[in-house]
């Protein structure tokens, strides 16, 4: 059973919070042994209720039990849809099915074309709003704004004016199960780590599009809410302007200083001889670099392999040349890199070959449409010689020169 969480956290507002241990891969793609929450909310009101997004499909069933732990069905009047993606819309299907055919679909125009595409949901009563349409509703005053592209194109936020609250679906959301439910229960430090591993591996793609579509709802709308709930992880009242800053900061790719990731792979350690020089350089220099490596007893998670070169201010990058080009798992990593962290740093290849170098060469095809600044592409042959050891020292002391 799964284990749900259902908490008024505000008169009549109440979270609906699934945690999800099942996923191994979000998206099939992204490793999260932290898992994931799919928060959905309920407003109760003198004349019905409405509802906030839902929960994946897995979890349909436990999704109606916890709605009618806290409302008759019948009573839910309006849907709001922040986000069609199926991790919060799954249920919808099985939800309606409950409800008069009446209940009232509220989201962006494209929400529609959506409902159709994944549910065949074509003709329910659907209202198309634009950013900055209001619905007045049982004593509640909701406004609706536009944040495309966060990060499909028909993503948006609702503001409930009573007690200025921000539901967000995707947007501010983390990875992770937190312990408790609010950023004042929990340890925000631990909890941002797997936040930015979200933005990064979820929302990376579209990143130029957070600062902009944050300073429409700042400045534009003037909205600078009490309170931000998310659809995903720890909802923000004690410092929501910490969840808006790291958004900011890492949707930027702003640096951490000092921070250093070295990332290899090596199929019989002659790599991880020649990237252990590396290490040693980088620790001579201060440096205590975050390491991840892909050998024949470990593999490192991609997700957190793009999280760390994203907030680095430097990346050490060891591959061997295989079938006259890099490393096959690296040249996924780097094509994703250069899809959604693609931030300038200085970057430091320490290439090994066996009898035909090729990595290298491959690599700065690849690096062309990289924001990286290649400071050193090595190209050593096999057993690590005292010359190619002091070629690595001495491109490591280069990186560092190029650092920020
Ligand atoms: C499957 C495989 C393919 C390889 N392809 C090439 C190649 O195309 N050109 C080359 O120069 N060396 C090639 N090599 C040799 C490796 O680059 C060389 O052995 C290197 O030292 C391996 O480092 P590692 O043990 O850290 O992975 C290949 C090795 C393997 C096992
Ligand atoms: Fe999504
Ligand atoms: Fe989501």
């Amino acid at each position: 059973m799964a284990q749900t969480t259902v908490q008024e956290i505000h008169p009549d507002l109440y979270l609906l919070r699934v945690a999800d241990t099942r996923t191994a891969y979000f998206e099939a793609l992204w490793e999260i042994p932290e898992g994931i929450t799919y928060n959905a909310y309920l407003l109760k009101t003198p004349e019905g209720a409405v509802l906030f997004d839902g929960w994946k499909g897995t979890f349909q069933e436990e999704f109606l039990a916890a709605l009618a732990s806290v409302t008759p069905l019948e009573d839910i009047r309006h849907i709001v849809i922040h986000h069609m993606e199926p991790d919060h819309s799954g249920s919808l299907p099985a939800l309606l099915e409950k409800l008069p055919p009446d209940v009232t679909l509220w989201g962006h125009p494209f929400t529609k074309k959506l409902l159709d595409a994944l549910y065949g949901l074509g003709d329910v009563n659907f209202q198309a709003v634009k950013s900055g349409h209001s619905l007045t509703f049982g004593g509640h005053t909701l406004t609706f704004y536009h944040a495309p592209w966060l990060h499909w194109p028909e993503t948006m936020v609702t503001h409930l004016a009573e007690g200025n609250i921000l539901l967000t679906g995707d947007i501010f959301g983390g990875y992770g199960i937190p312990e408790g439910i609010f950023d004042d229960e929990v340890d925000t430090d631990a909890y941002l780590t797997a936040a930015r591993k979200y933005t990064i591996t979820v929302i990376g793609f579209y990143r130029d599009k957070i600062g902009k579509n944050l300073s429409t709802l700042q400045n534009k709308y003037n909205l600078q809410p009490a309170m931000i709930l998310p659809a995903h992880g720890l909802l923000w009242r004690q410092a929501p302007e910490r969840i808006v800053q790291a958004y900011l900061d890492w949707g930027a790719g702003k640096p951490k200083p000092g921070k250093v990731t070295v990332v290899y792979s090596s199929m019989y350690r002659y790599v991880e001889k020649a990237v252990g020089v590396a290490m040693d350089a980088l620790q001579q220099a201060g440096y205590t670099p975050v390491v991840h490596r892909m050998v024949d007893d470990e593999r490192a998670a991609l997700a957190d392999m793009l999280n760390d070169i994203a907030d680095s201010q430097a990346v050490i990058l060891g591959t061997e040349t295989y079938e006259s080009d890099v490393f096959p798992l690296t040249a996924f990593l780097l094509s994703e890199v250069i899809k959604k962290a693609n931030f300038p740093k200085p970057l430091l290849v320490v290439g090994i070959f066996g009898w035909a170098a090729a990595a290298g060469r491959q690599l700065s095809t690849l690096l062309e449409k990289s924001a990286f600044e290649p400071v050193n592409i090595l190209e050593l042959k096999g057993l690590l010689t005292p010359e190619g050891e002091a070629k690595i020292r001495a491109a490591v002391q280069d990186m560092l020169q190029h650092m920020r």
